[in-house]
This record gives structure tokens, sequence and C-alpha cells, in this order.
């Protein structure tokens, strides 16, 4: 049998207990990647995503960890080194949205979503990096030294009202990745983000939950339906994995088409 693409290496899957984490946690774990399964107020769910990765003959644990949280994520970091021996993989996924006008958004509102979305990826892939240039190179595990992907969004480049700290948030997520990827590119560490576009998971919740809304939706989706997390899963193995070895610093983006000013399709 060929072996499988992520065999032994251990990956960090933030925000893991529902949504798009959690189907990647499962994703890397049936390619054979022992997967910590962080959370930060979902225990149970936690553990269901743990089970699935059991049951489908995988390892991993759970663990709680607020990655806004220097210490927190410094602790998920020395756990997972002291089970595991180190990390090869970072999914940094974890984040929210807390939605508000511009001028009635609350400075705790801001905070908090920069804290996930922006600060957490910030000390996740720090710590990531410091582990990666540790161990160095291991060649029968991987070719990289490496795998960073963060979890960013379409509104890296889409501007959306109502929605300024969740928008700055991922377009300040796609400068740190690039600057990090260029600045460790020579220690063959790599480091990509994917970009979803509407995703079926609770953060959307209200997007898709009455027909009224999801046609609403479905206008922004050349490809017109709405994306599962699914879809989001080949492309977080692919750039976790040497197929993509020579890749470094990009977006890919996983989005049905939005991205292609769809309001141009019978119009302008
Ligand atoms: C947001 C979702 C939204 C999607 C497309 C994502 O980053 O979290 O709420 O549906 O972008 O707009």
């Amino acid at each position: 049998m060929d072996k499988k693409k992520l065999q032994d290496q251990v990956a960090i899957v933030t925000g893991a207990s529902s949504g798009i984490g959690a189907g990647i946690a499962r994703a890397l774990a049936r390619e054979g990647a022992r997967v910590v399964v962080n959370y930060s107020s979902s225990p149970d769910k936690a553990a269901e995503v743990l089970k699935e990765i059991h049951d489908g003959g995988g390892e991993g644990f759970t663990m709680k960890a607020n990655v806004s949280r220097e210490e927190d994520v410094q602790a998920m970091f020395a756990e997972t080194i002291k089970r595991y021996g180190t990390v090869d993989i970072l999914i940094n996924n974890a984040g929210l949205q807390k939605d508000a006008r511009f001028h009635e958004m609350t400075l705790e509102e801001w905070n908090q979503v920069i804290g996930i979305n922006l600060t957490g990826q910030f000390l996740c892939a720090r710590e990531a990096v410091k582990e990666f240039m540790r161990r160095g190179l291991v060649p029968e595990r991987s070719k990289s030294v490496g795998k960073i992907i963060c979890i960013s969004s379409v509104h890296e480049v889409i501007p959306w009202a109502g929605h300024a700290n969740y928008a700055a948030s991922k377009g300040g997520v796609m400068m740190l990745m690039k600057t990090i990827a260029q600045e460790y590119a020579p220690q063959k560490i790599r480091i990509n983000s994917i970009g979803p576009g509407a995703i079926r998971t609770p953060i959307n919740y209200a997007a898709w939950q009455t027909p009224q809304a999801y046609n609403q939706l479905l206008k922004l989706i050349p490809a017109k339906r709405i994306g599962e997390t699914e879809d989001v899963n080949g492309a977080a193995v692919w750039l976790a994995s040497d197929d993509s070895e020579y890749v470094n610093g990009i977006t890919l983006f996983v989005d049905g088409g939005m991205l292609l000013y769809p309001g141009f399709e019978d119009n302008g």
C-alpha cells in the first residue's frame, strides 16, 4: 500500500471542534497525521471529532487553549511536543465574527476578533516556527521542515460592510502569512493560506438557514451552491503535503468563484 501523504506527521489544528477546523482535523488524520484537536469552549464537540478520528484508525488528543492567550498557546505546543516529540503542521484555523455597524462597534468587539483571528495566528505560528527550527529537517517525514496553513477568507481581499473587525483581521492574516513565508523560506518552512468563501458552518448560519437568505447568498457564488467543509479538506491536505513542496506564500481560494465579481455576470 502507498504510504499515506502525512504519515507519522504531527498536526495541530486550532478551532478543531467544529466547522472547517473539524473537517480538516479528520482529513489530516485520514492521511496518517497525529492530530491535536484544539478547542476553546466546547470539550464535548472536540471529543466527538477525536472519536471520529479514532474510529477511522487515526491518532490524536484534544487540547483546550484560547489561541489569543500566549500562555495557553505555549502550553498547547509544550504538551504536543511532550507527547509526540515535535510538530510538523500547524493549521491556524480558530476564528470568529462579532459583527456590528462600524460606528457602533465596541472596542471589545474589535479586540476579540483581532485577538483570536490575527494575534492567535501570530502566537501559534511563532511557536510552530520555533519548533520547526529546533527540530530541523527529517527527510523521511517531509521535504519541508514545517508547514503552516492559515485559514483566511475571501475577505482578505473583499471589503465587507458591517464586518470591519473581521475583514481587517483577515487582511492582516494575509500579510502575516506572506511576510513569514518570505522570512523562513530559506529554512524550508512553508506558510500558505486557504481563503474559503461561504462554507456551511455555524459562523454563517444566518446566511443559509432560510431559503430567502440562501437565495441571496447564491447571487454571490458563481458555482450556485454553498461550500461544504469537505470542499476545503483537499486544499489543506495538499498544502500540508510534499505534493506542494514548491508552493509558498500563496492564498488558495476555495470559494466557488466568489472572487470573480459575480455582479458582472449580467451587468456592466
Ligand atoms: C465568513 C462567512 C461568510 C464568507 C463569505 C467567511 O470568511 O466567515 O460568514 O459567509 O466569508 O462571505
